[in-house]
């Protein structure tokens, strides 16, 4: 094993009735680097990363994460080893506070219970707090702490994502479309603590579409068609890649738009 990998699959497979949607995937994701899966609609993207959180069970293949086996475990225990997923579309507890929102991803519920009536619990809950502050300052969200989650903005949300990821203690955030539908100067800035967070050593995989913008921050790409992984490589690579150009031509305009 490569000592800066952090994930990897081995042939990982996924059926749906008939259909192969990955269709055995093989990729290896870096300690503190930020991984791109792309792919045109329905490639296996989703999937994969369902698949890696353990929110689908994989029919074929590992998923390995540090070296352990994890997979076909169930999220939550995916989840404690320190892989923690966003989603396509962000799904924060929409009448809690920004605040909320992060202290209920904070781990150990088990702790927190056995604690809870003691004065070891009141001082613990002031380190949550501030700890969920202090993301939130990070985010560029602590003016908001106290807006229900309903409130805020479509790339507000995916910080808000991003800081429930860091309360989790997440070592590896695997997100779907992390900019979709955000405006470019939210979306650089989401890209831009991102790459932050990776100087700490947290790890990202991420699927996305909008590659005019988000190119410049990743160090890998991984190209999907058909529930297969077709190329990988770093963005010049891929950009001159025939059989990505073909693909994206193909299937959507995606690409084309983006001067692929
Ligand atoms: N729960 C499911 N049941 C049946 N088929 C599914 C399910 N989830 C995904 N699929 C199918 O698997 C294939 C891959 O879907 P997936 O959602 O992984 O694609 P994607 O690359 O994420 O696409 P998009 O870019 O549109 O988000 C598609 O053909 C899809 O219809
Ligand atoms: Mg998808």
């Amino acid at each position: 094993m490569d000592m800066n990998e952090i994930l990897k699959t081995k042939n990982l497979s996924k059926f749906f009735y008939g259909l192969k949607a990955l269709d055995k995937v093989n990729i290896e994701v870096e300690k503190g680097k930020l991984t791109l899966v792309i792919g045109p609609n329905g490639s296996g993207k989703t999937t994969l990363i369902n698949v890696i959180s353990g929110f689908y069970k994989a029919d074929e293949g590992q998923v390995l994460f540090n070296g352990n086996d994890i997979t076909n475990k169930p999220p939550h225990e995916i989840h404690k080893h320190g892989v923690v997923r966003t989603f396509q579309i962000p799904q924060p507890l929409k009448k809690l506070t920004v605040l909320e929102n992060l202290l209920i991803a904070e781990q150990n519920p088990g702790e927190m219970i056995l604690n809870s009536l003691t004065k070891k619990w009141v001082e613990r809950e002031g380190e949550i707090v501030e700890k969920a502050y202090n993301f939130l300052e990070f985010l560029g969200l602590d003016h908001l702490w106290d807006s229900e989650a309903y409130k805020l903005s479509g790339g507000q949300l995916k910080l808000l994502e991003v800081g429930r990821a860091l309360m989790a203690n997440a070592k590896l955030v695997v997100m779907d479309e992390p900019i979709a539908g955000v405006n470019p100067v939210l979306a650089n800035n989401i890209l831009d603590r991102i790459t932050e967070l990776k100087k700490q050593g947290i790890t990202f995989l991420i699927v996305e579409h909008r590659l005019d913008i988000v190119l410049k921050y990743i160090d890998h790409i991984y190209v999907m068609a058909n529930g297969r992984v077709i190329a990988e490589g770093d963005a010049d690579e891929i950009l001159n890649n025939r059989e990505v150009i073909e693909v994206y031509l193909g299937a959507t305009d995606e690409a084309v738009k983006c001067g692929v």
